[in-house]
């Protein structure tokens, strides 16, 4: 379910474009509220947000082509002011009566048509995009990436900027306040472009900008108060950002109807199941069931060294221990996730067929059927970060909301190979080690997630005058934005070696350190 919002928002249309999540990012960094919905779904958003304001994104599909998505009329009926960004202009201005034809039919550029990546155009003229900006004849750098081309434009529309492969690179109609900028605002290669899109949302569409998250949580509040009524709500915590603050948010809201259920599976870091004791029931005085589960989760993963195996082991088994304790409280009505909105949005595919599976990622998945529960998931309408920021407005010190991300199935992926208590505590010890040496450099927030692996191998050492023969320990820290890509952290050699010499010193059972060098792609972040 998705809220009705009452603050004043800008609703972005989707036509599949890579960077379209980057578009609602800029709106919200503008301090306005926004959100993406599929073309095929504009309508029915429309309606339900009631936006003062609506952006068209940019697309893979090409305008000309036949079947190529169109924008709902109802968003031109509306007099609302329109943005239409690269796909969205020339989508604009073909529904308006202009016309787009493919880059290599007009032959402007003598050659194959279009334009890919940084270009600069000239302002013709002022306009309220460019308000305070942007003014005649002065020339800006911007990121283009296009094959078709507005040729001829719809009734009321003027050039307002022009660029030697896109000679209507801006176009406005001042009187209808739309604007269609043939490149991407969106992106950093448009150095301006975060500005105009700002200029778009307070100065065309008059919108204050003072969407924060002490709203953000006032008007969560609210809704999960009505959403929830007298029912009964559980929460499975995981110890990672997510869990938590969608747990303290419905906990601000609803008070002890919200019952905790942290599941000791005994694939947790170092201390990690004491600090979230510690945080939930004394800081936050919120009631917590800690279940401890080491032992049937060990018992399950004997012998079981497949990966997918251990995945749906450990995903399936999270689910019976949280049925069981659901019903010693004598069940619940609402099962509380902290989804986020990058797993919400319904990505506009226009090559068709199912993406491959890499990995199943364990979450709860099919317990709120199986469980007869609804949901509430009051994070479904914000990215990472504003998690982040909601859980500092919250009260979380900065240590846990800064802290880096959990996989579900815990230390079982990081154990290729068979998994057994001790094996998941020697791993434990490293990976303390090696986060310890990361925060005493001050590098810890630099870095997306860093954690050790424990490798199946066992390798010949000399400690004093004896022989070792005992195992492999694999260090990985990767930057990333959102997981999906990752670059290696370069850590100097020094720093590396100190943590080599401690873990091999102080944890008994390694005799080895390596680092891995491997970015995503080709490699995975998580090892299994
Ligand atoms: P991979 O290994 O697929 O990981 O590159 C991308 C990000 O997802 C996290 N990850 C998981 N998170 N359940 C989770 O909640 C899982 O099963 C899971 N597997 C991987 C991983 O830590 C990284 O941040």
């Amino acid at each position: 379910m998705q809220a009705n919002h009452t603050t004043d928002s800008i609703l972005i249309v989707d036509f599949g474009s890579q960077v379209t999540q980057l578009i609602a990012r800029r709106v919200r960094e503008a301090g306005v509220y926004s959100e993406i919905a599929p073309f095929s779904e504009a309508e029915k958003a429309f309606h339900r947000m009631k936006p003062k304001g609506i952006i068209l994104s940019g697309s893979p599909a090409s305008v000309p082509e036949e079947g190529s998505p169109r924008a709902p009329q109802v968003l031109f009926d509306s007099g609302l002011p329109i943005l239409g960004i690269c796909y969205g202009q020339q989508v604009m201005s073909e529904q308006l009566g202009g016309e787009v034809r493919p880059g290599h039919e007009t032959g402007a550029e003598g050659h194959r048509g279009g334009e890919f990546g940084r270009a600069f155009l000239t302002v013709t003229k002022a306009c309220a995009l460019f308000d305070g900006l942007w003014a005649e004849g002065e020339r800006h750098q911007v990121w283009m990436s296009h094959g078709d081309k507005v040729t001829q434009f719809a009734p009321g529309f003027e050039i307002v900027a022009t660029s030697d492969g896109a000679p209507f690179a801006v176009i406005a109609d001042e009187a209808r306040q739309y604007y269609g900028t043939q490149f991407h605002p969106e992106v950093v290669h448009t150095p301006d472009g975060a500005k105009l899109l700002a200029n778009f949302v307070h100065k065309v569409c008059g919108l204050a900008g003072d969407w924060t998250m002490a709203a953000y949580r006032e008007t969560k509040v609210a809704e999960i108060r009505e959403q929830v009524g007298t029912g009964k709500v559980i929460c499975g915590l995981s110890g990672g950002v997510d869990s938590s603050v969608a747990a303290i948010l419905i906990h601000e809201a609803i008070g002890d109807q919200l019952t905790c259920v942290f599941v000791d599976h005994g694939l947790l870091r170092l201390d990690e199941r004491e600090q979230v004791e510690r945080m939930f029931r004394d800081h936050y005085n919120i009631p917590l069931v800690v279940v401890d589960a080491e032992a049937r989760f060990m018992a399950g993963l004997d012998g079981v060294s497949d990966p997918e195996k251990k995945r749906k082991f450990i995903g399936g088994e999270f689910i019976n221990v949280f049925e069981e304790e659901a019903a010693k409280i004598g069940g619940a009505d609402f099962l509380a996730q902290g989804t986020l909105y990058p797993d919400v949005i319904e990505s506009v595919s226009f090559t068709g067929g199912p993406s491959v599976t890499i990995k199943s990622h364990h979450n709860v998945g099919g317990l709120p059927e199986r469980m007869n529960m609804q949901l509430v998931e009051p994070l479904r309408e914000l990215f990472k970060d504003e998690v982040r920021a909601l859980g500092r407005e919250l009260g979380l010190p900065d240590m846990f909301v800064g802290r880096h991300p959990f996989p579900g199935p815990g230390l079982a992926i990081r154990i290729p190979g068979e998994v057994n208590k001790e094996r998941c505590d020697i791993l434990r010890k490293a990976d303390s080690i090696y986060l310890d040496e990361i925060r005493k450099a001050g590098l810890y927030d630099a870095i997306w997630q860093a954690f050790a692996v424990l490798l199946p191998v066992k390798t010949v050492g000399v400690m004093g005058d004896s022989r070792t023969y005992d195992s492999v320990c694999g260090l990985r820290a990767v930057t990333s934005t959102d997981g999906m890509t990752a670059d290696v952290y370069p850590f100097d050699a020094s720093f590396l070696t100190g943590v080599s010499t401690r873990i091999v010193n102080e944890v008994q059972g390694i005799n080895r350190v390596v680092y891995d060098y491997t970015s995503k792609p080709p490699g995975t972040i998580e090892w299994e």
